[in-house]
């Protein structure tokens, strides 16, 4: 029966009573990580593809739907953040309600959302940064700035020959300067985050305030452009336009809401956290999705959905309409967007390999702190050298994907928790109640697992193996080096 055994709540306060790292983050110094981790490769590239092959002018219904699923699984998360406000996230959440087993699975699918969330952003960064560059007339040769996949791939396309040997230098090197700043301190990266979240929301802004004076509203009938469905290469039917097609672009545009949840990895390093960490969820995630709303109906209103670029629609529906000048600030401020996403991903993975290794379930090498940075340095530098080589060799489409399956299940299961908690633990303090929890939590599970539906075979078949790998290690090493053993 030990899969099933959980944490005690006294546990966890005592283990927030022991911690080691510093207390330094505010209500708005949270709700500026929550942003820093959500707006990203989300809004700056995946609204092009998102809009120009399924969604067309819905794309803000889209971001709508996406917006409204994600709003329930943080309205759990937010109530489980006010009881267990400790480093760990969903993992923690699951340990004390459903299971040891389960709080594992959660943990594993966990490193799926931020660690391969942070590879996928690396990736999106080169691009950025490599545009940069050119810019100013500046090009790194295909094959230091892509994996090899991709590198073939474009080698190709311009009547190059193909190169044999690839890797990404610009997503390596970033991904680097991200780890030496979270070695150094919660604090220094919290005050780079601040500076970084302040430039991003500006951009944003001016999109949406300048690029309101360029709409053209015929560009937004018909606002559903007529369904075209198709077959796709793995067998199944791919809606275009159409209503099919709006969720389908929900489902791409999810991406762009991930990160809301990494604010319940700080909790360890927030003052207040049991009325901070909820305020801060909630906070962050409304902000996203009313600026996203905003972004995408300005753009669709620019540009014909069918002439917004794919790889970076932002910046070009602004060189379409003759302002030069702002394709550089859109470039640089997405540049500076996404290694601010980067931070917080990697920050949250390094937070979760901590609460885990507290509790037993992965090796001290998790839980060492820095003797005067109080940081968990070694697996800083380990998930560095993951996300590094990761991002270097490995296409983006295909990371990006299973970020999302990791999230989407680590959702649900957060759903799932919170109602369980209520019923098994009525009387448990909630400095914040998830309102109409039995509600909200099975809409929350109901959306999460509708749109895990919607993603490719091939990734169904890594995440299985992934959670076959998961669950193997836990009977292998973590059931016998749990804690729970000498409680
Ligand atoms: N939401 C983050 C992004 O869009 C992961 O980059």
């Amino acid at each position: 029966m030990s899969i099933w055994r959980t944490k005690p709540v006294s546990a966890f306060e005592a283990d927030m009573k022991k911690s080691d790292l510093k207390r330094v983050l505010t209500k708005w110094g949270l709700t500026s990580l929550g942003i820093g981790a959500i707006i990203g490769g989300g809004i700056f590239t995946l609204t092009g593809i998102a809009a120009h092959d399924y969604a067309g002018p819905a794309l803000a219904l889209s971001f709508v739907i996406a917006g409204i699923g994600c709003l329930f699984a943080s309205l759990c998360y937010a109530e489980f953040a006010s009881v267990l406000p400790v480093e760990g996230s969903a993992y923690a959440y699951a340990y004390g309600t459903v299971g040891e087993l389960f709080a594992w699975f959660i943990g594993w699918n966990l490193i799926l959302e931020y660690m391969m969330g942070a590879t996928t952003v690396a990736v999106a960064w080169s691009g950025y940064f490599c545009k940069l560059l050119h810019l100013f007339h500046l090009d790194i040769p295909i094959h230091l700035s892509n994996d090899l996949a991709t590198a073939t791939e474009k080698c190709l396309a311009a009547g190059m020959a193909a190169p044999s040997f690839a890797f990404n230098i610009p997503a390596f090197i970033i991904t680097w300067i991200v780890t030496m700043i979270l070695v150094k301190g919660i604090k220094e990266a919290a005050s780079t985050n601040n500076v970084i979240v302040i430039v991003k929301i500006a951009v944003v802004l001016f999109v949406i305030i300048v690029g309101a004076f360029y709409i053209n509203p015929s560009n937004w009938t018909p606002f559903i452009p007529d369904k075209v469905s198709s077959i796709g290469e793995d067998g199944k039917e791919v809606f275009k336009f159409g209503f099919g097609g709006v969720l389908t672009a929900a489902t791409i545009v999810f991406f762009a809401y991930i990160g809301f949840d990494a604010v319940s990895t700080q909790a360890g390093e927030a003052i207040n956290p049991k009325k901070d960490v909820p305020f801060a969820i909630i906070a962050s995630l409304i902000i996203c999705t009313v600026l996203y709303i905003l972004v995408s109906l300005v753009l669709t209103g620019m540009v014909r959905y069918d002439q917004l670029d794919k790889a970076a629609p932002v910046a070009s529906a602004f060189s379409g309409i003759g302002i030069n000048w702002a394709v550089f600030i859109i470039t640089l401020a997405a540049t500076a967007g996404l290694t601010s996403v980067m931070l917080v991903m990697m920050l949250g993975q390094t937070r979760i390999f901590l609460g885990m290794s507290k509790d037993g379930l992965l090796p001290p090498f998790f839980k060492r702190l820095h003797h005067s940075f109080k940081t968990p340095y070694k697996s800083t530098i380990l998930v560095g050298a993951i996300v590094s080589v990761v991002g270097a060799t490995t296409p983006i489409g295909k990371i990006s994907e299973m970020c999302s399956m990791g999230t989407l299940l680590a959702f649900a299961m957060v759903c799932v928790a919170v109602m369980m908690l209520r019923y098994k633990k009525p009387e448990l303090e909630r400095p914040y109640r998830t309102p109409a929890v039995y509600l909200v939590g099975c809409l929350g599970v109901g959306f999460n697992i509708f749109l895990m539906c919607f993603v490719r075979k091939e990734t169904w078949f890594a995440f299985m193996v992934w959670g076959v790998i998961g669950v193997a290690l836990y009977f292998l090493y973590s059931r016998r080096k749990s804690n729970l053993h000498n409680l």
